[in-house]
């Protein structure tokens, strides 16, 4: 029981190794939503699933508060992402020695090494290509504007030593517990039985194409609600706040919720719980986004009468 209180707010959680679009992990306010709501459904000993990882910020702030050997399945459908987090998990030594062999890249360098990591890379597949495709992603990652999908390098002095501390830290966790890692579309894990929980970091609705090489389609955001609302899987889904999502995922558009997040929500919306809406201004472009955060109504209503009635 003890067990959920002893994931923190965000103190001590570990930073992702690598820049990336849409992290969660920028917005003090938005981070702690995610980790509180999610804290519930982790400790239930159920499977960790998060099926759009990126640079994993949830997953790494999560990491350090898992038993040994707690099942983690880490999931991506850009294969370069994959590559990174297995040759982090598996060699990564090997993967630093490559990578500060090619720090502060010029910008030849950084469009060959964009280039390559738009090939599919099977994240099984033989250790030299993989690692090959690690390194690239690695490097790219941090010498484009905040990791994004522009081929223009950006001059950075960085030093490698901070990046080579935090992937040696995510390795060490990646290490101990039990981690699956696959390139998969997500209604290949959605729909894999067994006991887990999910946290989903979606591509944006309105403009996801922007920032990735693999977005989601007006369809695919429709599967995936559909999924959702079939799956036995309590979930946690973090989302751009437009209206297609509103309507998607029939929550109402004139109520107001909470706010600063702290608080547990007491609305049920048709069959989803909305727990949380902020506004961030961004540090890449100044603009503001709004995030909503969404779980599966019945779920979130028995944890709570389980956390009501320890108190
Ligand atoms: C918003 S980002 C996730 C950011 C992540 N939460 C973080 O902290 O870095 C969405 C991710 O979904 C991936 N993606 C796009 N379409 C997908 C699909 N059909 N199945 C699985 N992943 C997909 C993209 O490659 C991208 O990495």
């Amino acid at each position: 029981m003890a067990h959920s209180k002893m994931i923190p707010s965000d103190a001590g959680c570990l930073k992702p190794f690598f820049p990336y679009p849409g992290g969660k992990t920028a917005d003090g306010r938005l981070h702690l939503a995610i980790l509180d709501n999610l804290r519930p459904l982790v400790t239930m000993g159920r499977e960790f699933r998060e099926l759009f990882v990126g640079a994993g910020g949830i997953f790494l702030s999560l990491a350090p508060y898992l038993p040994t050997g707690h099942p983690v399945w880490l999931n991506d459908l850009d294969s370069s992402v994959i590559c990174l987090w297995r040759a982090v998990r598996d060699w990564p030594e090997e993967l630093a020695h490559e990578a500060k062999r090619l720090w502060n890249p010029c910008v030849k360098l950084v469009f060959h090494m964009h280039k390559q990591t738009k090939r599919y890379c099977d994240p099984d597949g033989d250790k030299d290509v993989v690692l090959n495709q690690a390194v690239s992603k690695l490097v790219r990652q941090h010498f484009t504007r905040a990791g994004g999908k522009e081929r223009t390098p950006v001059k950075k002095n960085k030093l490698f030593s901070t990046v080579e501390e935090s992937l040696m830290a995510a390795h060490q966790q990646l290490a101990r517990l039990k981690v699956r890692l696959t390139a998969l579309h997500f209604r290949d894990v959605v729909k894999v039985r067994g006991k887990a929980c999910m946290y989903l970091d979606p591509t944006y609705f309105v403009n996801g194409r922007k920032n990735y090489r693999k977005y989601m389609k007006v369809a695919e955001h429709t599967e995936l609600r559909d999924l959702l609302f079939n799956c036995a899987h309590p979930w946690l889904l973090s989302y751009d706040d437009c209206a297609a999502v509103r309507r998607l995922y029939d929550v109402s558009q004139f109520l107001p919720v909470l706010k600063d997040g702290r608080e547990q929500s007491i609305r049920v919306q048709g069959r989803t719980d909305e727990v949380f809406l902020c506004s961030r201004k961004s540090g890449m472009n100044g603009k503001t986004y709004r995030e909503l955060l969404l779980t599966t109504a019945t779920v979130y209503r028995t944890i709570n009468s389980q956390i009501n009635s320890r108190l």
